[in-house]
């Protein structure tokens, strides 16, 4: 049953029922099947979007560029030597100065607290493209990346290994509750989640009807998992972490082993990506004399395997930021 989101931001997806998320997954798939079919659309046309980035970007800036044109609409870049945010003007007023000229408003920075005041008073709706705390349109389309491989979401064994407590691992948790996926974070105990997100997150869980687990050993915790998921050790903005995060995180790179471990030959790996698993980055290279390190969060051998569906993911951005836009501009 078509849901209206019309006017809503699109911050977090705590401020969502599951209804509601599974509503833009479905959305996301028709878009996606247009699009298959070459039936151009117009839902966006006439309208202007701001995207404003604090931080770089590849699959969410593209995604939200192509998604605009795809449906009609106009994209202006807005990077962070470009504007005034937080510097000479405040986040607020300019919020209410984009919102006269924008009829749609994408954020991607360090303070989640930022995207937040731009949603309050921008007058428009205001997508979160990711910040510190969360990254909620990466997980629409992981969450339809799995339905498109499974068929189905609830009951789905989903485990994050990794920084248990970043953006992705914290949206992934709200999201994975919110629809019925039993949902576990497989990480030290220094990198699990804040107990208050995890409440909330076990409220959702226990109306889905899921489970939620931690754990600290990467050979149980991965036990009898249908996904498993992984993002960089050091998230932007963190760069001075890398030694610490890499001596915490080495037993739970995603390899063979730990595909193994899984104890099922269907399981798929996902990342949201970039992803550090060889050394021909600069970035790569850079670990590797540090810290002697060719592979970081996952070997090359598993982001190249039938496992992997991480540019079946990337491409899922797309259609997924289309439906956002869509659903809250229309
Ligand atoms: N996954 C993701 O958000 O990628 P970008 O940083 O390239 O946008
Ligand atoms: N946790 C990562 C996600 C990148 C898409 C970061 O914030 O850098």
């Amino acid at each position: 049953m078509p849901k209206n989101l019309s006017g809503r931001n699109f911050l977090k997806l705590l401020d969502f029922t599951g209804v509601e998320i599974e509503y833009l997954l479905e959305l996301s798939a028709d878009l996606k099947g247009k699009k298959r079919a070459g039936i151009k659309g117009d839902n966006l046309s006439g309208k202007n979007i701001a995207l404003l980035f604090e931080k770089p970007s590849t699959r969410t800036r593209c995604a939200f560029v192509v998604a605009a044109n795809d449906e009609g609409g106009q994209t202006e870049f807005l990077g962070k030597g470009d504007i005034q945010l937080g510097k000479k003007e405040t986040v607020k007023d300019t919020a209410r100065v984009l919102g006269r000229y924008f009829d749609g408003i994408q954020f991607r920075g360090f303070s989640h607290e930022t995207v937040e005041i731009l949603g309050d008073h921008a007058g428009v709706p205001v997508w979160n493209g990711l910040t510190d705390r969360y990254h909620p349109t990466q997980v629409l389309a992981d969450l339809m990346t799995v339905r498109e491989n499974f068929g189905y979401l609830k009951g789905i064994n989903f485990v994050y290994t990794g920084d248990g407590r970043n953006n992705m691992a914290n949206s992934l948790m709200i999201g994975c509750a919110l629809l019925g996926v039993n949902y576990t974070i497989c990480s030290p105990e220094e990198l699990w989640p804040e107990d208050e997100l995890m409440e909330k997150a076990r409220k959702l869980a226990e109306v889905s009807n899921c489970t939620l687990n931690l754990s600290d050993d990467p050979v149980q915790g991965v036990k009898n998992a249908d996904v498993l998921y992984t993002d960089v050790w050091v998230s932007m903005g963190e760069e001075e972490q890398f030694a610490d995060r890499i001596r915490l995180l080495k037993p739970f790179q995603v390899n063979q082993e730990m595909i193994d471990n899984t104890g099922k030959e269907e399981v798929i790996f996902l990342h949201c990506l970039p992803a550090y698993h060889n050394r021909e980055t600069e970035n790569g290279e850079k670990i590797y004399q540090e810290h002697a390190l060719a592979e970081m969060e996952v070997t090359d051998r598993v982001f190249e395997s039938k496992y992997s569906r991480v540019f079946d993911q990337a491409e899922n951005r797309m259609h997924t930021i289309k439906a956002v836009m869509v659903a809250t501009l229309t």
